[in-house]
């Protein structure tokens, strides 16, 4: 399907902050064929949109958000720092065509290294998923975008809007030297201010960097 005859289907109009970019939703869009499967970490209006298109399994750890009635839900309580690992497990078994990383919350104190619990499945995953990583301007998240590109080392786009940073890992295009000479200005930018960011707030990321590591010790 092409672009031109999804667009007008998408209504990202009341989306906010809390949403993934529309560009992205669009790539997926572009890039997945109509009826493929894709893991969502992290519900919301997105997860209304993608199911109109696609098979979307969305991971939830807060049962009162899992409102749209094409998506599949699996609620998973936030435990020991990360989606309660045995309700997830089987799901991140399965073969995918996208992950998008976009959950648990973790934009407050005590929660802000809880998405780096994906990493320990990157190496397992099925397939040649299209992986998401949102949210890079956070240190956690960008340290976890790295963690992921390094398993796969493919294609990467940026998306940025509104100080938020999101990027597109590709299952299945190489790693081009334009690719990768293309993405270096907002690679330095982001590794700035992320580091700016860590400097400032040391005390919070040192203790919710320990906090996922005694996390993981008990899952
Ligand atoms: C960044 S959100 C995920 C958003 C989703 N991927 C999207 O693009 O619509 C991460 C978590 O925050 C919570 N959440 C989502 N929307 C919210 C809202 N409007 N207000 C408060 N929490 C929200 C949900 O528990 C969700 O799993």
């Amino acid at each position: 399907m092409s672009d031109s005859e999804l667009a007008p289907a998408l209504d990202t109009s009341d989306f906010d902050s809390w949403n993934l970019e529309p560009q992205v939703l669009g790539w997926l869009e572009s890039h997945c064929a109509k009826g493929a499967k894709i893991l969502e970490l992290g519900s919301g209006k997105s997860t209304r949109e993608l199911s109109r298109f696609f098979k979307v399994i969305a991971i939830e750890e807060a049962a009162d958000r899992c409102i749209y009635e094409k998506a599949q839900y699996v609620v998973a309580p936030f435990t020991n720092g990360w989606y309660h690992e045995h309700t997830i497990a089987p799901f991140l078994a399965e073969a995918f065509d996208a992950i998008i990383v976009d959950g648990p919350y973790a934009a407050s104190a005590g929660r802000t290294a809880a998405r780096l619990g994906f990493v320990r499945y990157v190496s397992r995953l099925k397939g040649t998923p299209h992986i998401i990583v949102d949210d890079l301007q956070r240190p956690f998240d960008f340290a976890n975008f790295w963690i992921i590109w390094w398993h796969k080392r493919t294609k990467v786009e940026f998306f940025v809007a509104k100080g938020k940073y999101c990027a597109v890992i590709s299952g299945t295009s190489h790693a081009t030297m334009g690719n990768f000479i293309a993405n270096i200005p907002i690679v330095c930018q982001l590794s700035a201010s992320c580091l700016k960011l860590l400097f400032k707030n040391f005390s919070l990321y040192f203790k919710d960097g320990m906090e996922m590591f005694r996390g993981n010790r008990n899952r």
